[in-house]
């Protein structure tokens, strides 16, 4: 079965690079009839829509992911130009707060959950009143495996995505039956937000994978469509990995025990 969203309409945050902008291309070969991509600067958006083409179908804007105001124009920008805000994809995530927990810096603490933690929130919930509690939908939000458990040198990160997959299953609770929500948690995938977990030790880091490599952006983008599609239409409050077998198929030390 090929997964398609034909006629559906989406958002997807941070999408002028990255996992986003992969995400947006697989939903444009969908058939999304619609698809709005946000990031924080003019410049990097615009050049996101131009590389997607097709601008009859792709609607680029500014929006912070921790903005209310930002959020709710956003959907009735959708709704505006396309008609419908079916899917949301909440994708946009910083981590300016590398460091242990005991001394980082808690201006980039409170600047990371705002952007990872609280951003998923503000944009579920701009959806869910502006169009999805009337007519249904579907939420994507993307987490991390340091969601699911903890490791070094990112804490903050970490504890701002456990907060994405507790929220994916709260709103999962709370919007259903109408609205799906669901949620990827990728390991290392190759973008600029992930460059210092992968550059110059690319073979290193894949080898702890059990599939042997990092992650490319489709591979991240093709699980979202996949959760927001139809054909995922009994499956809501599900946290996927997609991370080359990290979570589920890596031995527990080294020695396998
Ligand atoms: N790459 C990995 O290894 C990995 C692993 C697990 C999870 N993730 C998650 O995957 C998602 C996408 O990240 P990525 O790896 O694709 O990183 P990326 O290539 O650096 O892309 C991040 C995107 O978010 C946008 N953005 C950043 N802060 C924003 C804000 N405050 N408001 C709106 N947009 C903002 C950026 O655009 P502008 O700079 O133009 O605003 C950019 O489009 C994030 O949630 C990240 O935590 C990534």
């Amino acid at each position: 079965m090929e997964v398609r969203v034909d006629g559906k309409v989406a958002i997807v945050t941070g999408a002028s690079r990255g996992i986003g902008e992969a995400t947006a291309a697989e939903l444009l070969g969908a058939g999304a009839a619609g698809v709005v991509i946000t990031s924080r600067r003019e410049a990097n958006i615009t050049e996101a829509a131009e590389r997607l083409g097709q601008p009859d179908r792709v609607m680029a804007r500014v929006a912070r992911a921790d903005s209310v105001e930002d959020a709710d124009a956003t959907v009735a920008a959708a709704i505006e130009r396309f008609g419908s805000c079916d899917i949301l994809v909440n994708n946009a995530g910083t981590n300016p707060s590398a460091g242990s927990l005991a001394d980082v810096d808690l201006g980039a603490v409170e600047k990371t959950w705002a952007v990872n933690q609280l951003g998923p929130l503000l944009w579920a919930r701009a959806c869910w009143g502006g169009y999805m509690s009337r007519h249904g939908g579907s939420i994507v939000n993307v987490a991390s495996v340091g969601g699911l458990r903890p490791g070094p040198f990112i804490g903050a990160y970490n504890i701002s995505k456990a907060a994405v997959v507790h929220t994916t299953r709260q709103l999962a609770h709370e919007f259903a039956p109408g609205v799906r929500v669901n949620a990827v948690a990728p390991s290392v995938v190759r973008t600029h937000l992930a460059r210092a977990l992968w550059e110059g030790i690319e073979e290193q880091v894949g080898a702890t994978h059990p599939l042997g490599r990092i992650g490319e952006p489709e591979d991240v983008a093709r699980a979202i469509v996949f959760l927001a599609s139809d054909a995922a239409s009994w499956i809501t409050g599900v946290i996927l990995p997609v991370d080359g077998g990290v979570t589920g198929a890596a031995a527990a030390t080294s020695l396998g025990a």
